[in-house]
């Protein structure tokens, strides 16, 4: 029998039809090997024509759903479902039913609907999907399927408990992530990012941050955010040239400086993460005494120095982790955000590194202090309790481990932030590290002083 012959273009053109002639809810393709990964390059040439017998239905099996759909998953959009905003737009949590589509689990979900009027779009849709469609791994985000209808964009991804690391984090007047949390956190991330760097087509992410690190109720860590992902050098090939796109206080320097792009572009992305972690404190936070503003300019000399150690790590940890696996992780950090990318380690080595941190028990435990709770406490300080409450569980947790281009395609989340919604939001948000802007912005901040040849 002939094979249904399936062009790219399929899909895309099916997306700007109405509801009743899109195609069949669920996409899959038959036997496609890990090299035959279908990559965003792929589609550009206009003449490729893909058989739904070429690719394997493990690799790109997604679930299409239609907006309908979508707007009673989260009951119309509503507010009470927030989750959180971003440059693509709106998150918003929901619940499917496994009657919904053959196949499907009920499960919860997270919908990211696109903002039409947003600087994201199609684009940075369709490297969602053609990645995270084909990508499946237990430290990246599951993409359950999308809905393509009309100039409508969504993504619909698993619903991931404890939201973003960010939040997780920096979030005031909460209990702080323990030692061997934040670990296993790091551990996470390293994983995804290994298992990308990994692929027999290396995939490069190219923006990871705390707030692309989703985490589950276990903190399991798992990346989001495909938006920026792109196909790293293959063959002779060192490196790719891209436009410069990332975020502010994460992007490596030699990428920001030439748009060399190479898998060590993430690591660099990496080290600030775990800097984060080490240290409690942004990447980037214009509140701080000027020299300390940019987190790697200010404590990267202090990482080299073991004596200094207790000069970077976060007062909030009240020094209950451990001496030897801070040394260690804090040199880790050294080293990935090394200038010369060569001399950062690969992902696996960070992965190994990491995990062999989690075995050291020679952490202080601290006498146990209780809070008593004060009247009148605002929606904030109630929301406080319950992550206590999450950290107690994280604390078993503990015991269990001992266990974006030109300058006007730059993802532009400042202007997402002028209206937002209501005052909690705007106040955590106006706290998040800036989204690049222009190459120029980017070089300014980082490229002169930080990354000078002298360093
Ligand atoms: N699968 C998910 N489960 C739970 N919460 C999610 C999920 N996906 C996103 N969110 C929440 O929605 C927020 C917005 O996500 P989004 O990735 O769009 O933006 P961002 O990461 O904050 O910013 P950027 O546009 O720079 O990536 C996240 O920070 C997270 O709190
Ligand atoms: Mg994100």
């Amino acid at each position: 029998m002939a094979p249904n012959k399936f062009t790219w273009k399929m899909l895309f053109l099916g997306c700007f039809k109405t509801r009743r002639s899109l195609p069949a809810p669920k996409i899959q393709v038959s036997n496609l090997t890990t090299s035959q990964r279908l990559s965003l390059s792929d589609l550009s040439n206009p003449g490729s024509s893909l058989s739904f017998s070429d690719f394997s239905s493990s690799i790109f099996n997604l679930h299409v759903f239609t907006l309908k759909e979508l707007q009673m998953v989260t009951h119309q959009f509503s507010k009470s479902n927030y989750l959180g905003e971003g440059g693509f737009g709106i998150v918003y949590k929901g619940f499917v039913t496994d009657k919904l589509r053959p196949g499907l689990k009920a499960q919860p979900v997270a919908v990211k609907v696109l903002d039409l009027d947003g600087s994201q779009g199609h684009k940075e849709w369709l490297a969602e999907v053609i990645f995270l469609g084909q990508l499946k791994h237990p430290h990246l985000v599951n993409l359950i399927g999308y809905c393509c209808e009309d100039e409508h964009r969504l993504l619909v991804y698993e619903f991931m408990e404890r939201g973003n690391l960010e939040t997780q984090l920096f979030k005031r007047y909460s209990a702080a992530l323990p030692w061997l949390t934040r670990l296993k956190i790091a551990a996470g991330a390293a994983k995804g990012i290994a298992f990308l760097h990994g692929e027999e087509k290396p995939v490069i992410y190219r923006d990871l941050k705390a707030s692309n690190v989703l985490l589950g109720s276990d903190y399991n860590a798992k990346l989001s955010d495909f938006g920026l992902a792109t196909d790293g050098p293959q063959g002779d090939d060192t490196h790719i040239t891209t436009r410069v796109m990332g975020t502010e206080g994460y992007a490596a320097p030699e990428y920001i400086m030439t748009g060399h792009l190479t898998a060590m572009s993430d690591v660099f992305s990496f080290g600030v993460v775990l800097l984060e972690l080490l240290t409690g404190k942004r990447s980037v936070d214009k509140n701080r005494p000027s020299k300390e503003q940019n987190l790697v300019k200010w404590a990267r000399p202090l990482l080299k120095d073991p004596n200094k150690l207790d000069q970077i790590m976060d007062p909030r940890l009240e020094g209950q982790y451990s001496t030897e696996g801070a040394r260690k992780a804090a040199a880790l950090a050294y080293q990935c955000l090394s200038h010369h990318c060569k001399s950062r380690p690969t992902m696996s080595t960070v992965v190994k590194t990491l995990e062999s941190l989690l075995e050291l028990n020679d952490i202080t435990i601290g006498p146990f202090v209780y809070v008593a709770p004060t009247e009148g406490k605002n929606k904030e300080e109630k929301e406080t309790e319950t992550e206590t409450e999450n950290e107690n569980e994280s604390h078993e947790l503990k015991d269990e481990n001992k266990c974006k281009g030109s300058v006007a395609e730059m993802k532009d989340k400042s202007r997402n932030r002028q209206h937002k919604g209501h005052r909690h939001r705007r106040r955590i948000k106006s706290l998040r590290s800036k989204v690049v802007h222009s190459d120029t912005a980017l070089y300014k901040t980082l490229g002169t002083g930080l990354y000078s040849p002298r360093d």
